[in-house]
């Protein structure tokens, strides 16, 4: 068949030279490694910060923060999305303080100076009264913008390099899927009481899975937790690009992971072959064919109910866990129909907090009604799910995700003590070295360069 021979694969990465990390406590916890990160690598690197659907039209804006800075991002007239730092050059006033928003010029609420989306000044209360009138001299200040996946990203550094090459093989990866037109069902933020990467280093890892993630009851409660998902790390393919982001995949839609005692399937892996007209009571004792069996009827029936973005896509993808990490702060699980999104974003002063955000969006296959199953609820499929922004206690992030949040103020607490002398890594944690090799070479000023 045509469509089997130009199918897409998913090659291995490039092979990379790690040279070691002892991941010091004192990464997590001091104030001076904080401030080299901020100087050398936040201001340098692309940042996930927007969503294009929130901005629809002209003039419709979405504020974001990173650290110590804000930054509105802005629709403009010829549909493109530009950035500025969120401060009024008059006297430093924050422009915006709501998190979206639609205006036609951005007036600063102290002395009403009024900015064009375009970011020229075009209004100063007593103009005549400035050594030289600052309307039409006078821009906010803009940063770098791209666009990939429906995200919009920004890059402080005016000399970076451009968004398709820093994202390297990832472009190529999620291409297939339509990200961009994925709808939002989760959206939850919290500040958490510990440093950015130990958020980081958790997602870039799944050696924590079988004690963290330990599932306690029935063999259908444990299924729960990592339904048909293969985690042994010799079955895992592990990647890390020659750009800095990581890439596993597990093998997924794989009843030898979760089966019953009596080796029938079990839930939810089962509900999901149901799902693709599978009966999982065929599959008692042969757990290990479910995977293909899974893609089969993907590839078969997913056409005729609307899943057309499966044609573009490789044979794991249907099915495997694809966990990427993205330096240096955003670590995505992508499903055949889902975008598992979670960010650790920097405390604007102390390093032992960050900002962590979990949100999930779904695929939009055309006709299809059935509610969506996040990492945390489900949800109908045609709600509108807002952005909720909390404190602890007052909601949550999901079972899965809560257990590696409960560990995490003990490791920083860890960090700090005299006993602890640094990390001791297994061969499947080597995307942590890389990680903190990569923030390195930023803070020794080893970053990626355009090419002149
Ligand atoms: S600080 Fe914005 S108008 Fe004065
Ligand atoms: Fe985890």
């Amino acid at each position: 068949m045509n469509s089997e021979t130009k199918r897409r694969t998913l090659e291995d990465w490039p092979q990379q030279q790690l040279r070691g990390h002892k991941l010091e406590g004192s990464r997590y916890n001091s104030k001076e490694f904080f401030a080299q990160e901020w100087e050398h690598m936040w201001t340098k690197v692309w940042l996930l910060l927007g969503r294009e659907e929130e901005m629809p039209n002209r003039g419709d804006w979405q504020r974001e923060d990173v650290g110590p800075e804000s930054f509105i991002m802005v629709r403009q007239e010829d549909a493109s999305i530009r950035a500025y730092y969120n401060v009024c050059q008059h006297r430093g006033a924050r422009l915006v303080n709501e998190p979206k928003g639609h205006v036609n010029r951005f007036v600063c609420p102290y002395h009403a100076w009024a900015w064009t989306i375009e970011g020229d000044l075009n209004f100063a209360q007593d103009s005549e009264d400035f050594p030289e009138n600052p309307c039409g001299k006078l821009t906010l200040e803009e940063v770098r913008c791209e666009s990939f996946a429906g995200f919009v990203w920004i890059n402080m550094d005016p000399d970076c390099v451009p968004l398709k090459e820093f994202l390297g093989p990832v472009w190529e990866d999620w291409e297939g899927y339509g990200i961009e037109k994925w709808k939002r069902y989760f959206a939850r933020t919290t500040t958490v009481p510990f440093n950015w990467k130990v958020i980081m280093d958790n997602f870039n890892e799944s050696y924590h899975v079988p004690t963290v993630h330990r599932a306690t009851g029935t063999a259908a409660e444990k299924a729960r937790f990592l339904p048909g998902i293969d985690t042994d790390y010799k079955n895992t393919r592990f990647d890390l690009s020659d750009e800095g982001h990581n890439r596993m995949i597990m093998r997924g839609g794989h009843g030898g992971a979760g089966l019953e005692s009596d080796g029938s399937i079990g839930e939810p892996l089962a509900t999901d072959m149901r799902d693709w007209d599978l009966n999982p009571d065929e599959f008692t004792k042969r757990g290990e064919e479910t995977r293909e069996a899974i893609q089969e009827a993907k590839r078969r029936i997913g056409p005729e109910r609307g899943y057309d973005h499966y044609a573009n896509m490789a044979d794991e993808q249907l099915t495997d866990a694809l966990h990427y990490t993205l330096f240096p702060n955003f670590a995505v699980s992508v499903w055949s129909d889902g975008f598992h999104f979670l960010r650790a974003r920097p405390h604007p002063s102390d390093p032992e907090q960050c900002i962590f955000d979990n949100w999930w969006y779904a695929s939009q296959p055309e006709g299809e009604t059935a509610p969506v199953r996040t990492n945390a609820n489900v949800v109908e499929r045609d709600a509108v799910v807002e952005h909720e922004v909390y404190e602890k206690g007052e909601l949550d992030m999901g079972v899965t995700i809560e257990q590696d949040l409960a560990i995490m103020p003990g490791q920083q607490a860890g960090f700090a003590s005299r006993a602890y002398k640094g990390a001791y890594l297994a061969g499947q944690e080597s995307r942590l070295s890389r990680y903190h090799e990569l923030i390195d070479d930023y803070i020794e000023g080893r970053r990626p360069l355009p090419k002149k």
